[in-house]
């Protein structure tokens, strides 16, 4: 497992590396660093090297301490800390040689490989007393792999409730499948209104099929990686189609239940599948066609992540579960959207029109779900006030969170990076669609409810600016070093994280 280390001697960055094996315990790994800081001095020349153990003058030893700080998986999660101290001999060449230990939760203590910092006249600047900050970084790999024997293992076993909705809400939402009928149904379109892949590709029975493909070629030869990263993320996302139908079907009162049941929830699931299958076969071919994008890895990835399902965590209750899709239908439109304008700005104007026709899509879905929702604040004030304090108190997962292309043990999470730094999907645009449902729901106005429901009320109506203020302070983070990945889907080319 690498656990890199940083330090930052006011401007100065020296890279060190460490490894051990840090103790995981359900879903996140605990650390706790202690141990002494150690400057050395001597008298010789900058710029010479020389060991730093055989330093002429004693070496300045200041401990320090870091409180046990978790590190959640499967993210990158840095944790820096920092002391002042100041050399004894001015003027001088100095080394720092870190004594790094970490210790689990439950007191494993796992000593650090020792480094000695090569000695530098930019470490003069201690002579002023400027602080040092250690910083480390560590990256989880998953909790479960692909077994080689052919198996396939989830990537991922949370502790997952199921069936947690209470016999009277059952009967709420099984009562309001005649309401469904007359006020979500029509948001679906009918099949000959849609458009289809075909009327945003080259026609292959054409003599001009040809022709069309290099004037798509051509278009596409601009879009940049990022770009590419962020559309193949996107469209694989929309290609795990068949997780999210059975998702909706893991819902009490609201699952089809025969596979062609006429209940009104039945006839919506299955609709809207089919316009959403509209939108990973587009992306599919159209990036197929611009030949910018590694294919292969792009079908591995998406065999992959359909086997491994996802987990959003709204335990068959239809209650969370259409918190979970009026949030994840109104990210996908924010998302799309973007992809839309930003392809224009490259020159792809025909890829811009798709993505902003499947955004549209997107809204449209969100309208539907969010009324569902709408008309649960109706009838069912505190059950749905708890369902929704519930859903944004664990926080909303993206649907393609187990993402694995085979090779990166972080894809999901370095994909999701790119989305921020592109601005396609940023934790911006997370607290915006946090405040909108708030909004959209009159979250603030609804009353008549429980304790725990004016809990979720207060928990909700404040989250939007902490989620902010959290993304404000870390864009003031001091910069990172920066820090590059490899992406299978472009042919392993490496792309700026930040
Ligand atoms: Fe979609
Ligand atoms: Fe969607």
């Amino acid at each position: 497992m690498p656990i890199s280390a940083t330090y930052n001697t006011g401007g100065a960055q020296m890279p060190g590396r460490w490894r051990g094996v840090p103790r995981q315990e359900s879903g996140a790994v605990w650390f706790q660093m202690r141990g002494m800081l150690t400057v050395f001095s001597c008298s010789k020349a900058p710029g010479i090297e020389f060991p730093l153990l055989h330093a002429a003058k004693p070496p300045i030893h200041r401990p320090y301490r870091k409180p046990k700080f978790r590190v959640a998986r499967p993210e990158t999660v840095e944790s820096s800390f920092a002391m002042s101290f100041k050399v004894c001999c001015l003027n001088s060449t100095i080394g720092v040689k870190p004594l790094l230990q970490t210790r689990s939760a439950s007191a494993v203590g796992i000593a650090w490989r020792q480094q000695v910092l090569n000695c530098s006249p930019q470490f003069q600047n201690f002579a002023s007393g400027k602080s040092v900050t250690v910083a480390m970084t560590a990256t989880m790999p998953p909790k479960a792999e692909p077994r080689s024997s052919g198996i396939y293992v989830p990537r991922e076993t949370n502790k997952q409730s199921a069936h947690s909705i209470l016999p009277e809400r059952l009967e709420i939402i099984k009562s309001l499948d005649a309401w469904a009928g007359d006020n979500i149904l029509p948001y679906l379109k009918p099949v000959e209104k849609c458009w289809q892949p075909q009327d945003h590709l080259p026609e292959p029975s054409s003599e001009a099929f040809y022709e069309e493909v290099m004037e798509l070629r051509a278009r596409a030869a601009n879009l940049p990686d990022d770009y590419l990263v962020v559309l193949v993320g996107d469209m694989i996302t929309e290609e795990a189609l068949p997780t999210y139908q059975s998702m909706l079907n893991t819902f009490d009162g609201t699952r089809d239940e025969t596979g062609a049941s006429p209940t009104s929830w039945g006839v919506w699931t299955r609709a809207w599948t089919a316009e959403e299958n509209r939108h990973g076969d587009l992306l599919n071919k159209y990036l197929y066609l611009t030949g910018r994008v590694n294919m292969k890895a792009v079908e591995k990835t998406i065999q992959y992540l359909i086997g491994s399902g996802m987990d959003p965590k709204t335990e068959n209750n239809p209650y969370l579960g259409f918190v979970y899709t009026s949030f994840q239908e109104r990210a996908t439109f924010i998302s799309h959207g973007n992809t839309a304008r930003q392809a224009k700005e490259f020159g792809d104007s025909k890829l811009a029109t798709i993505c902003g026709l499947i955004a549209a899509d997107e809204r449209r879905h969100e309208n539907a779900y969010s009324k569902i929702v709408e008309k649960l604040f109706e009838v069912d004030p505190d059950g749905a006030m708890l369902a929704f304090g519930d859903m944004m108190k664990k926080k909303i997962t993206m649907p393609a969170h187990l993402m694995y292309d085979g090779i990166d043990q972080n894809l999901f999470a370095n994909f999701s990076m790119v989305a921020q730094r592109t601005g396609t999907y940023t934790a911006t645009d997370y607290a915006d669609i946090l405040e909108h449902l708030v909004n959209r729901w009159n979250v603030a106005k609804v009353d008549g409810l429980s304790p725990e429901g004016r809990q979720a009320q207060e928990f909700v109506c404040t989250l939007a600016p902490r989620v902010r203020k959290l993304e404000e302070r870390a864009q003031l983070k001091p910069k990172r070093t920066p820090k590059t990945e490899t992406f299978s889907w472009v042919f392993d080319r490496e792309l700026q994280m930040w």
